[in-house]
């Protein structure tokens, strides 16, 4: 089974399962067709984390998120002394060296076995051929249209001379077809190396972004230990730094293990409030803590996920009252957007789940001439700048300031759940700092609520990040009594329109049906197997 946010992208996945892939090899085919279907978020230009939990049981993470340039300094988004939202998340320096095509790269040649060229040749023909423009994609490209102004071959790719495509439309893609090839034939090295990399180097001069042939020519990925944990006896594998998300969302099921969550039933103000306050103090320990390990040194990684942290961090929970966040309060008083996931599964149980992004949704908008993809916007994703944390929600801390070849800390949480040393359950979502609470809501629905994975994706959403501090929910999705029961306890709260969407496959029993959860939220997805 593949669930994913674009049916075609599904269903290229599928095809490989079926004609004998792994599902490391199923991954690889729909990562690069979501990059031609799914352009919002599928990418080659950005970067990401693939989570792989072999049917033998080993495990491993696949670390290609993108890293800063060598010209990254911490203050580069300071304008004239003072903080520039628009340098650091829109503009040629928010682009990091992407590592999409190394990660996949890297994955096929551990764990394929189908002939790399054979991978990519869906998404080749997808980008040469053409596909149809479905409703979701019109309306997509017609919001960031006037964002693309300032980049022609952002225009000239993804519009007809700056006229919206329509639904229903053929949209072909040259550019991106001969770039997939040049990647077919040379490997990783055809985006790295030769035509790919001069293209990107020369955009980037003309520009005045920051990216040289020596930043893609040196980046390289990293295969990581999953970060493990457990809850409620099941194990839990997810993705360990550079991303914070793993942090969370184990530091919040060790915070949740010591109540009756499903006691407290969904979406009661109970529920509700325990979850905040986990992820509360897992988003204030992320900005103290947490940045890319080959950097940061003191990182109390194993502390943050231990059983006996999450002890202590109760005991600063009151059952009665909110807790409250500010930029200085790192202890807890004792007193009582894009992105996209998609999930495979394949014959043998061996389970891959990946999230990747361009950051925003289209990233930088910056679409490189003559190569036919976009960049990606991920230096947004390190602090703003020293001492910056404010009660907006801008964050300041040292672990996470930019740096020459470092990596901006993330929130994509792919996590796969292992019962009984068989995978049980498989998630991930993209959504930004809201990543990790999708990702523990997911979780918590089917192991706590007993959701089948449709209805738990479904399922309405909140947030809290710490700063700002405010829990941000779904329309409709928490009622009027239990509004007031949190206002009652000093929870300050905001309705917003969507949280995530999160692609979800319930494995189950050995032998037992497979089950997906494709959310409702994204209006192209598609669980399909068989
Ligand atoms: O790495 C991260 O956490 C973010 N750059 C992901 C961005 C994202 O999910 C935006 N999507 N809606």
């Amino acid at each position: 089974m593949v669930v994913s946010q674009n049916a075609i992208a599904s269903q290229v996945g599928m095809e490989v399962l079926m004609a004998g892939g792994s599902a490391v090899d199923a991954a690889v085919a729909t990562a690069f067709a979501l990059a031609v279907v799914h352009p919002a978020a599928g990418n080659i230009g950005g970067g990401g984390f693939l989570l792989l939990r072999r049917a033998d049981g080993e495990a491993a993470v696949y670390d290609f998120r993108e890293q800063a340039p060598a010209a990254a300094t911490p203050t580069m988004f300071l304008k004239d002394g003072r903080y520039s939202s628009e340098l650091h998340h829109d503009s040629p320096i928010s682009v990091g060296v992407p590592g999409t095509v190394a990660g996949l790269h890297t994955a096929w040649r551990d764990n394929g076995k189908m002939p790399w060229r054979e991978l990519l040749a869906p998404a080749i023909s997808l980008a040469r051929d053409g596909f149809m423009v479905t409703d979701g994609l019109a309306r997509s490209l017609r919001e960031v249209l006037p964002r693309m102004k300032r980049y022609p071959a952002s225009i000239a790719q993804f519009s007809r001379q700056g006229v919206p495509y329509e639904t229903g439309d053929p949209f072909k893609q040259p550019e991106l077809a001969k770039t997939l090839e040049r990647i077919a034939e040379r490997e990783a090295r055809g985006f790295y190396e030769g035509e790919t990399a001069e293209l990107i180097e020369k955009e980037m001069k003309a520009l005045g972004g920051l990216i040289t042939k020596e930043d893609l020519r040196d980046y390289q990925i990293y295969r990581r230990e999953p970060l493990r944990g457990s809850y409620r006896g099941d194990d839990v594998l997810t993705v360990p730094p550079p991303s914070a998300g793993g942090v969370a969302l184990l530091e919040c099921l060790n915070v949740l293990e010591g109540y009756d969550i499903k006691g407290m039933g969904f979406g009661s103000s109970a529920h509700v409030h325990h979850v905040v306050e986990a992820l509360r103090r897992a988003f204030a320990d992320r900005a103290r803590w947490l940045g890319d390990p080959g950097f940061v040194k003191d990182m109390p990684t194993e502390k943050l996920v231990s059983k006996e942290y999450a002890e202590a961090l109760r005991k600063t929970i009151r059952e009665d009252r909110a807790s409250v966040s500010s930029p200085s309060t790192f202890e807890w008083p004792a007193e009582s957007a894009e992105t996209t996931h998609f999930s495979v599964v394949d014959a043998r149980r061996n389970v891959v789940a990946v999230t990747y992004t361009l950051e925003d949704g289209y990233g930088s908008k910056i679409v490189v001439p003559g190569a036919g993809f976009l960049l990606n916007n991920e230096m947004g994703d390190f602090n703003a700048g020293p001492g910056l944390t404010d009660e907006s929600g801008l964050v300041g801390t040292q672990p996470n300031l930019a740096a020459p070849r470092k990596r901006m800390l993330s929130s994509m949480t792919p996590t796969v759940v292992v019962r009984a040393g068989h995978p049980w359950f498989v998630t991930g979502s993209p959504g930004g700092r809201t990543i990790p609470s999708t990702v523990l809501l997911t979780v918590l629905n089917v192991l706590d609520f007993g959701m089948n994975p449709q209805e738990a994706v479904d399922a309405p959403r909140f947030n809290h990040e710490w700063l700002p501090d405010v829990i941000r929910y779904e329309r409709y999705g928490l009622s009027a009594d239990t509004l007031d029961a949190l206002a009652a306890r000093g929870h300050k709260v905001q309705e917003i329109e969507q949280q995530g969407v999160a692609e979800a496959i319930l494995v189950g029993p050995a032998g037992g049906l497979i089950e997906g959860g494709c959310d409702r939220r994204s209006p192209d997805g598609a669980a399909i197997g068989r």
